[in-house]
């Protein structure tokens, strides 16, 4: 039996690209070997921005296959959707009473919508929800319910598992100590923030992303749109400088790496050449996955049964800490 829990949650906002793979799945996925894992789909988290319900359950799915398909197993890891756990928003509601005010305004998300308002010249909450400017607390819910050891997060979302650990210190001060795991951030070292097409971290945001999967001769296209510097052919380039090889060290094996090395340094080798090996790295690296994801897309209903069986296993879990937490509070 593994003693630890490892717990996290994706947006279902946009399609998974690169950055979400080698930043969230892949690292959550290995880090099952050794933890207790219950990964899930944060669709609530995703309803402040997103309101578009055919969308929101397209993306759900497409979410689902790719988990699967990158090598969740939902026998040995717990595998749900956030909206069919409803003991959540039991716990969200009574985590408000414990979070103050002053600290949701220094959540970055928040935070960075009020300065893009500000900047813009707007109200400073143009835009801005109950839902995202609360969002920490929910996800606290999330992380607290399954008495989380660990939550692997990119950097962006360490703060908010800050905070839920505070959350989770609050409630373990005025009710003892044991009521709560205190969870802890994860942050993978080696791949903390993929390129996207541009060179800045690859971002839905910034419409530079390479999807996760999709057909080769797309996944060509988009791989030969990926911005370089103007250097000739035959200039020797620069390898700690160009985001597209250190897009190609994520897919190709060390000794591939190494000899892409020398061609860089050697000039003779064009941009299109680098793109080309990229392209190919890529994807032979992501077919098998492709293959699965594709036949888990084209069963909606599998993807279904396996998201509600999920939930069923956890919801004995979520149930006995709001039990716990509404015992302690006096509130049974
Ligand atoms: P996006 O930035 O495209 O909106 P999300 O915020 O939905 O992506 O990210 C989902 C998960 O993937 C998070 O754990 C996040 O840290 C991780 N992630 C997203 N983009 C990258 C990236 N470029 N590099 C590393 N990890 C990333
Ligand atoms: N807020 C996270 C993100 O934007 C997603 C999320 C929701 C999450 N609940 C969580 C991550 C709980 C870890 C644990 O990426």
């Amino acid at each position: 039996m593994k003693s630890n829990v490892c717990l996290t949650g994706i947006k279902p906002t946009g399609i998974p690209h690169i950055g979400n793979y080698f930043g969230a799945i892949k690292p959550a996925i290995e880090l099952a070997a050794r933890y207790e894992a219950r990964y899930f789909i944060a669709d609530y988290h995703a309803l402040n921005t997103l309101k578009d319900p055919v969308l929101l359950k397209e993306l759900t799915y497409k979410l689902a296959a790719t988990w699967l398909a990158c090598g969740l197993d939902p026998d040995t890891m717990l595998f749900y959707r956030q909206s069919d756990i409803p003991e959540t928003f039991e716990l969200t509601t009574i985590l408000m009473a414990f979070t103050s005010k002053g600290l949701m305004n220094r959540a970055h998300a928040y935070k960075a919508c009020v300065q893009e308002n500000t900047q813009a010249g707007n109200d400073p909450d143009a835009g801005v929800n109950m839902g995202l400017y609360t969002y920490p607390v929910l996800m606290a819910a999330d992380i607290l319910l399954f008495n989380t050891n660990l939550v692997p997060v990119g950097k962006d979302q360490k703060q908010h598992v800050e905070m839920a650990a505070d959350i989770a210190q609050s409630l373990n001060f005025a009710y003892g100590k044991d009521l709560l795991t205190v969870p802890e951030p994860v942050i993978s070292e080696t791949t903390q923030v993929v390129a996207g097409l541009d060179g800045r971290k690859m971002s839905k945001s910034y419409d530079n992303v390479i999807p996760l999967f999709i057909p080769s001769k797309q996944l060509r296209k988009i791989v030969m749109k990926i911005v370089t510097n103007s250097q000739g052919v035959d200039e020797p380039k620069n390898p700690e400088d160009a985001h597209l090889f250190s897009l190609y060290q994520l897919f190709a094996a060390p000794e591939e790496q190494a000899a892409a090395r020398e061609r860089y340094l050697a000039g003779g080798m064009g941009w299109g050449q680098a793109k080309q090996e990229l392209f190919e790295a890529m994807d032979a690296y992501l077919a098998p996955m492709r293959e699965k994801y594709e036949r888990f897309m084209q069963d909606p209903s599998r993807i279904e049964r396996i998201l509600k069986e999920g939930a069923e296993k956890a919801r004995p879990i979520a149930s006995a800490t709001v039990e716990r937490v509404r015992n302690a509070l006096g509130i049974n």
